[in-house]
């Protein structure tokens, strides 16, 4: 694993920017084509942002294919679909269609239908995988004790407890996630801080552990806050 500690939130979201730009840019360059599967959550708002900015005009943008690596059952127009945020920080700011080059999970009406499709228009390796990491170490929407973390097939459709009211979610599994030839595992303030040293340190089993990026390297980025336990 690799791990890399920014001063600050904006270190971070320069530091994660500049890496999905960076295998981006080398997949287009290898094989004229590339895949990214997003993260929801918070995390990666300013890092998307950026990349729409600093990097809008830079890359064949139209060559990149946007997957996602969980979805809540919503529409797209709620503001806690992945999709939705997404779209309002980055893709709406670059040069791509839904679909051919944002493939969202269309959960809107049948979470267990959408799940079944959106394993089957998955292929069998990305180019880079963003995760996001939980207080209590769930990262995409696989949540600690979840049997969706040893589930054989690419997707799974989860009940998760979080604030009412409940919603419906579907993840890629550990398995799915691992066809990343690159992971990145990104978290930022406080809150993080003991999940991370717990992971890092003390070999707690996460959600994150399970995922086995192609390259064999989990890549992490932190900022300050979120490595604060580290030291
Ligand atoms: C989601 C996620 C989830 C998220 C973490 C971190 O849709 O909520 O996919 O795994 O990345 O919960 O969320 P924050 O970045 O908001 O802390």
């Amino acid at each position: 694993m690799s791990l890399r500690i920014l001063p600050d939130s904006v270190g971070l979201a320069e530091a994660i920017a500049d890496r999905i730009f960076e295998v981006l840019t080398a997949a287009l360059k290898a094989r004229g084509s590339a895949s990214i599967v997003l993260a929801g959550g918070s995390t990666y708002h300013d890092a998307y942002a950026r990349l729409g900015t600093v990097y809008g005009s830079k890359l064949d943008w139209e060559k990149v294919s946007f997957y996602f690596g969980d979805e809540r059952c919503v529409s797209p127009e709620d503001e806690r679909s992945n999709y939705g945020q997404a779209k309002r920080y980055l893709l709406d700011v670059l040069p791509v269609v839904r679909p051919p080059h944002v493939l969202w999970m269309e959960t809107e009406d049948d979470c267990e239908e959408a799940s079944q499709r959106y394993a089957d228009l998955l292929p069998d390796r990305f180019d880079l995988v963003l995760l996001g990491l939980g207080p209590d170490g769930h990262a995409a929407s696989l949540f600690p004790g979840s049997l969706a973390h040893i589930r054989e097939g690419a997707l799974t459709a989860v009940t998760q407890a979080e604030l009412p009211p409940l919603v419906k979610r579907i993840t890629l599994t550990p398995l799915a996630l691992s066809r990343g030839e690159h992971v990145l595992v990104a978290a930022s303030g406080a809150a993080k801080s003991p999940i991370v040293a717990r992971i890092l340190r003390q070999g707690y089993s996460s959600a994150v552990g399970l995922v086995k990026p192609l390259s064999g390297e989990l890549e992490w980025l932190l900022d300050a806050e979120a490595g604060g336990s580290l030291a």
